[in-house]
């Protein structure tokens, strides 16, 4: 299969900076910013206004195509309305990784998530963004970091505070996140075999930034020697 040359994609687990780390990479670039994760959300944030139980599969799979998400700079429209902070709330957060779970709704925003990356030159960050979505995406990267360190990070995110967690109560959130995420049947988290891999504990968003655009600069340069 060829690589695709203007595919970057960056995986990674819960609260590990990439979504800050994609979106700067995008803007550097001039690439389109696609946050898939956000997609889940904002599905989950539907299922939550419907009053839906998260053990009804049945009822969740029939609302998938009566739900329109789309992108618009860099915000995330549901139905029409921009749903880019409420997706970040407490009550989302308790139930996306269940919903991301249920291999229909995988199936539905994969599709979606492929139709979007298709035109090219696109960064964009999930869990199976390397593995799934674009395998043969030219550039992978994987970010991890310890659950102390994410859990610290999470806690002075601003698109987070509205949740009032204390660093105990989100240490617990990010550790049952992991765990779905990386257990689920239907493409869990796991390191794309061609990543790679950049421990971020003791390094700002800058470090990880530059290592990623060096590594592809210096890549495009051989590729053009
Ligand atoms: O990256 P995030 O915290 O916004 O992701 C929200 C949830 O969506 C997370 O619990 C896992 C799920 N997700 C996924 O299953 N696949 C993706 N590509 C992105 C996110």
């Amino acid at each position: 299969m060829k690589n695709n040359d203007d595919i970057i994609t960056i995986d990674g687990p819960v609260g590990v900076g990439k979504s800050t780390v994609a979106k700067i990479i995008s803007e550097k670039l001039g690439y389109t910013y696609l946050d898939t994760g956000a997609m889940y959300r904002a599905f989950s944030l539907k299922v939550i206004r419907e009053k839906i139980p998260i053990e009804d599969v049945q009822k969740i799979v029939t609302l998938l195509p009566k739900t329109k998400i789309y992108f618009s700079e860099n915000k995330v429209f549901m139905d029409g309305e921009d749903v880019s902070n409420i997706i970040r709330t407490r009550e989302v957060e308790e139930i996306v990784s269940y919903i991301s779970a249920i291999p229909e709704v995988r199936k539905y925003m994969v599709e979606l998530q492929k139709e979007i990356s298709s035109k090219g030159k696109v960064v964009m960050e999930g869990r199976d963004c390397g593995t799934v979505i674009s395998p043969n995406a030219k550039y992978k990267f994987y970010l991890d970091a310890s659950i102390e360190e994410r859990a610290k990070r999470r806690l002075l995110d601003k698109k987070y505070q509205n949740q009032n967690l204390t660093l105990e109560e989100i240490k617990k959130t990010i550790e049952r996140r992991d765990h779905i995420d990386k257990t689920r049947k239907d493409s869990p988290l796991r390191i794309p075999e061609d990543a790679v891999v950049i421990n971020t504990d003791k390094l700002t968003i800058e470090e990880v930034t530059e290592k990623i655009i060096k590594y592809i600069t210096e890549k495009k340069n051989i590729q053009n020697l």
